[in-house]
C-alpha cells in the first residue's frame, strides 16, 4: 500500500487521481493539499499549506503549479518523503531547485506520464538523427484545451529535447515567427501551440523533407492515462534513494 499525499488535489487532475485511488488497495491517498477552497466530499485531510500537514506518508504526487514548487521541494526535503512531479511550466529556477533537492530525496519528474509518449520520444529521437542528415526540417505540433496556462507544452519541450540531445544540442527553438521575416533555417526547431475546447493532449512532430512529410502522433483521451503514470510512479519511487528519476527510469524497471 502507497500512501499519497495529493498536492493540488482540488484540480483536474487531482479529481482523476483521487477518483482512481477510491477503489484501488494499493494506493491511498493520506492528505490533500490545495489553494483552493474544498467544498464537502474529501475522504482525507485537506491542508491549504504543505507546512501545515504532518500525516505520515510514502510519497508527494504533484499536479499543481509551478509556484508550489518551493515548499513542496523543502517538504519533501524536511520529512524525507519522494516526490513525483507532473506539475509543468516550470522555470529554469525551478528546475535548478529541483536538482538541488534531488540529492537529497529521491524526486521523479516528468512532464508527460503516459506511457505512449515516452515510447514517442525514443521513435523521435532515432528518426531526428536519420532524417535530420537527410535535411528534413523538424516542428512540433501540440493541441491542448483552452484551460492550460503554459505554451508550449511541458511534453513539446520534453520531445524538442531529447530530438536536440539526439542531434548533438544544436537546435534552437522557435516558438514565434511572427516577429522575423526570415526564411526557416535548417537548425530551428518549431513548436506550436494550439489551444481549444477540451483536448487533453494531442502531439505532433512533424519531419519535412523534399517531397515528402513523416508525421508522428500521439494523442490522449483521456486524463486518466497521467494520473496512472503518477501512481506507477509513486509506487515505482517511494523507497528509493536521493536522486532525479523519470519516466526511463521506470520503464527501464517493467
Ligand atoms: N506530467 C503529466 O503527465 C501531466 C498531465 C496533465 C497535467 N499536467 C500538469 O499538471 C498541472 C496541473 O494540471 P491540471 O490540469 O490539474 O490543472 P488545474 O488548474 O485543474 O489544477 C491545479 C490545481 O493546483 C492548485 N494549486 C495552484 N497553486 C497551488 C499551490 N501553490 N499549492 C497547492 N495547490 C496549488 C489549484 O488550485 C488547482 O486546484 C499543470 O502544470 C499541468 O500542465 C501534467
Amino acid at each position: 500500500m502507497t500512501k499519497i499525499i495529493l498536492n493540488g488535489c482540488l484540480g483536474r487532475m487531482g479529481r482523476v487521481v483521487r477518483e482512481l485511488t477510491e477503489n484501488d488497495p494499493e494506493a491511498q491517498i493520506v492528505a490533500g493539499l490545495d489553494i483552493a477552497h474544498a467544498g464537502a466530499g474529501l475522504t482525507f485531510p485537506f491542508y491549504t499549506a504543505l507546512s501545515y500537514c504532518d500525516m505520515p506518508a510514502d510519497v508527494v504526487i504533484d499536479f499543481s503549479d509551478p509556484n508550489a514548487m518551493r515548499d513542496l521541494l523543502e517538504f519533501c526535503v524536511e520529512k524525507q518523503i519522494p516526490a513525483v512531479i507532473g506539475t509543468t511550466g516550470l522555470l529554469k529556477g525551478d528546475i535548478n531547485e529541483i536538482d538541488a533537492a534531488s540529492e537529497r530525496v529521491a524526486i521523479f519528474k516528468s512532464a508527460n506520464l503516459s506511457l505512449g509518449i515516452n515510447l514517442l520520444s525514443h521513435i523521435v529521437e532515432k528518426a531526428a538523427k536519420l532524417l535530420y542528415d537527410a535535411n528534413f526540417d523538424i516542428e512540433i505540433v501540440e493541441k491542448h484545451h483552452n484551460k492550460k496556462l503554459d505554451a508550449p507544452s511541458g511534453t513539446a519541450l520534453f520531445i524538442a529535447d531529447t530530438i536536440n540531445k539526439a542531434l548533438g544540442g544544436k537546435m534552437k527553438y522557435v516558438t514565434d515567427r511572427s516577429r522575423k521575416k526570415e526564411k526557416r533555417n535548417r537548425n530551428e526547431l518549431g513548436l506550436h501551440a494550439l489551444r481549444g475546447g477540451t483536448i487533453v493532449g494531442e502531439h505532433s512532430v512533424v519531419f519535412a523533407g523534399r517531397d515528402e512529410v513523416v508525421e508522428i502522433n500521439h494523442s490522449v483521451l483521456s486524463r486518466e492515462v497521467f494520473a496512472v503514470g503518477s501512481l506507477k510512479a509513486a509506487e515505482f519511487i517511494k523507497n528509493k534513494p536521493p536522486g532525479l528519476y523519470d519516466m526511463r527510469d521506470l520503464i527501464n524497471s517493467l
